[in-house]
């Protein structure tokens, strides 16, 4: 079993380079299905979740080559065929789920195993089904699998409950191709919403409003071979602003766009983090007096929950007492328990986490319960006494590029072993 051991109390220095967003560019994978032709992606991310939605494509007949050198994928899809995708690979990562509104716009009948991922809540997809139903889908669950029906998708209005960014992503693929408008009301607005309206606007696709709670479609007959380079990962960014803050040191984040991490800066430097804008990067210094905060978790432009975890390795050594809210999903605080293991002082109640700061955190063996949570005990490792030795960080590789070699290249004492 691979693990990851960080030996702590290393200042970090230097530049690290931001990859493309896994969250862009797995709905963009997706949505390759809907031209029946190439799509070329540029600066693709080389991650494990990348290689599991394409081969969920591939067990559709897609044709895919990946160059993982230079880091682009070619994704010909003119040979797709309506058949079930192979449910293994869809019930290992959710995002799987979003080829269904492709699949449906493209074919008029779909069946998808119920998905997986991430074991962070319930994560219903109730939104997605609202969405398709209103689009004209005839909508029936099997024994462990969903399927839709429509002998034509005709746009409508759609309502979300809540703005779901799987749900808005999956419907404005669905009717990207109906006949006539679709208007989603309060829609998500996400930065990797509204990319994936870029990406299939050069498809040919007529789409406005992303990143509004109100995004209109109207619907085209066909759509065309595209080249596209997703935006940087904003959650990859914010993990490395927070590794400057914990090891008070002085990093610059290359590729961060700021538009995209107000939140994140915002909070950053309510605790006392200086940031400065640099050219096509931001400049994190955090050798300076902490303060502690409150956060709360919200749809963007909210504070983000992927961001959640590693705030709360940060927050654990910031002297006084924090509080967490997480408001997006239900069962979102695993890592607190890990935490806990390395010295940090934090109480569970319901929704909320509150830290009592420690001065320091100690080395101890954890294991990273989902992505996130990973990338929060690889944080708290670089700032505590001697070693942590990290477990399951299969859940690590699923979203961060290279993320040993990174922060080894910032001056980091980390490294992976097999045991
Ligand atoms: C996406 C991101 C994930 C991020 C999350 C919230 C991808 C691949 N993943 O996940 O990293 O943490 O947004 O920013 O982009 N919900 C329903 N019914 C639905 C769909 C969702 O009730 O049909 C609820 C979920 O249970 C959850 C909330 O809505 O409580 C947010 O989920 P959603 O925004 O859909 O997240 P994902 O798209 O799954």
């Amino acid at each position: 079993m691979k693990k990851i051991i960080v030996k702590g109390g290393k200042k970090l220095s230097g530049e690290v380079s931001i990859s493309s967003a896994k969250n862009a560019v797995l709905p963009i994978i997706a949505a390759s299905i809907l031209n029946g032709e190439k799509t070329t992606i540029i600066d693709a991310p080389m991650l494990q979740d990348v290689f599991v939605i394409t081969d969920v494509l591939k067990s559709i007949n897609a044709d895919i080559n990946i160059d993982r050198i230079n880091k682009k994928i070619v994704i010909d899809t003119s040979k797709v065929i309506s058949g079930e995708p192979d449910s293994e690979l869809v019930r290992k990562m959710r995002a799987s789920f979003l080829i269904m509104g492709p699949m449906i716009a493209r074919f008029g009948r779909f069946k998808i195993s119920l998905p997986g991922g991430c074991n962070i809540g319930s994560r219903p997809i109730d939104l997605h089904l609202k969405g398709f139903t209103s689009l004209g889908a005839q909508v029936s669950f099997g024994y462990g699998h969903v399927e839709a029906y429509a002998s034509k998708l005709i746009g409508n209005k759609i309502y979300l409950d809540f703005p779901s960014v799987g749900a808005t992503e999956n419907i404005m693929m669905a009717a990207v191709l109906a006949e006539g408008e679709t208007v989603i009301e309060n829609a998500a607005g996400e930065p990797e919403v509204q990319d994936l309206a870029e990406f299939l606007n050069s498809m040919g696709a007529q789409v406005s409003g992303a990143g509004t709670d109100t995004i209109r479609i109207t619907g085209v007959k066909e759509l065309r071979s595209t080249s596209y380079k997703p935006i940087p990962d904003r959650i990859e960014a914010g993990t490395f602003m927070v590794a400057a803050a914990i090891t008070k040191s002085k990093l610059r984040i290359n590729g961060a766009r700021e538009e995209h991490l107000n939140p994140i800066i915002a909070k950053l430097r309510e605790i006392g983090v200086c940031m400065e804008k640099g050219e096509n990067s931001i400049i994190v210094d955090g050798d300076n007096e902490f303060k502690h905060v409150d956060i709360k978790t919200m749809p963007y432009p909210g504070f983000p929950t992927d961001m959640q975890a590693q705030m709360m390795s940060l927050l654990s050594i910031v002297e006084g007492t924090s509080i967490i809210t997480e408001t997006i999903f239900e069962n979102r605080f695993m890592h607190a328990g890990e935490l806990k293991r390395m010295g940090a002082n934090i109480k569970i109640d319901g929704r909320s986490a509150i830290i009592e700061g420690v001065e320091r955190l100690t080395g101890s063996e954890v294991k990273a319960t989902d992505l996130r949570a990973g990338a929060a005990l690889i944080l708290a490792g670089l700032a505590a006494d001697g070693y942590t030795k990290i477990g399951d960080i299969y859940h690590i590789d699923r979203g961060y590029v290279s993320i040993e070699e990174k922060f080894l290249s910032l001056g980091a004492d980390i490294t992976r072993i097999e045991e």
